[in-house]
């Protein structure tokens, strides 16, 4: 699969790639940790539509397919009953809609978990539908068999640990992970065994601060930090959370833009207007020449 796309800018309201360019890789953005350091920070955000992953594109590392698109754009209650098909379908228009970054995808709840090779024909779906470049998937030691597996065969894995929010119902909520001596050693323990398995790199989720640094100081491969600390090797935010989409900011999440605001007072104009009969104007009708 083509990794740049040149849209029919006639007959789509798609953008072109602004230019043909290389995509970053998998070994890159592993390479970016030398000796246990990270000089540039890696740069994530989730994205789940063509248009949205276009307007991050320029700006990110890696573009995550994450799971979270149960919550975002389908409104369920958690990402427990998020499908492949879901995944597969908004994986291939994130990279459709990318040419630079990493696009990565979530493996759903229920896809991988059972056995290794259960895991591979999911994640081999998702490369073969989608054109990403690897998938993402939950859980510490008891996934490390399975990170294994796929690495040998040929697809990179992200993991993730600490918060994961696929085990919910487990948990019991979305709470900090970590706060007990037990809980703080199993994390940094989880990430090992997913790092010694092949992770390229780990996704540390929702932990107090100290253990989100002894996860990044305790593995070789680069940790992406949400809601742990600005010292992992880099940082991830689902995008509509930071576009400030949402009423609920959660402490993790820093808002860079207020974006509900912005729909909500464009469609209240666009209502007057069209109540007050003053749009369309002129200017978008079509007129007899
Ligand atoms: O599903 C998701 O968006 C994620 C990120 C928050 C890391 O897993």
């Amino acid at each position: 699969m083509s990794t740049t796309f040149q849209l029919d800018t006639s007959t789509s309201r798609a953008h072109p790639t602004p230019a043909p360019m290389k995509r970053l890789t998998v070994p890159a953005i592993r390479q970016r940790k030398k000796d246990g350091h990270t000089a540039e920070p890696i740069v994530m955000l989730t994205a789940y539509t063509a248009r949205q992953a276009q307007l991050l594109d320029a700006h990110c590392d890696i573009l995550l397919v994450g799971d979270s698109l149960g919550q975002v754009i389908y409104g369920l209650p958690s990402s427990v009953p998020v499908t492949m098909d879901m995944m597969a379908a908004h994986g291939a228009a994130v990279v459709r809609g990318s040419y630079h970054s990493v696009v990565l995808v979530d493996m759903p709840f229920g896809a991988y978990e059972a056995s290794p090779q259960d895991a591979f024909a999911a994640a081999a779906r998702l490369l073969k539908d989608t054109g990403c470049a690897g998938v993402k998937l939950e859980g510490g030691a008891a996934m490390a068999e399975t990170v294994a597996f796929l690495t040998a065969r040929g697809i990179p894995v992200m993991g993730h640990v600490g918060l994961t929010p696929q085990a919910v119902n487990l948990l019991g909520g979305y709470n900090a992970r970590g706060r007990s001596e037990a809980e703080a050693a199993k994390i940094v323990d989880d990430a090992r065994a997913l790092a010694e398995a092949g992770a390229f790199a780990i996704v540390v989720e929702g932990v107090v601060e100290p253990i989100a640094i002894a996860v990044t100081e305790a593995v070789d491969c680069p940790v992406i930090g949400i809601g742990g600390s600005a010292r992992c090797d880099g940082q991830v935010l689902v995008a509509e959370d930071m576009l400030g989409l949402f009423e609920r900011v959660p402490r993790f999440v820093k808002r860079y833009a207020d974006m509900a605001t912005t729909i909500s007072d464009a469609a209240a104009t666009y209502a007057a207007e069209v109540r007050a009969r003053t749009f369309p104007g002129i200017e978008q009708t079509y007129q007899p020449k």
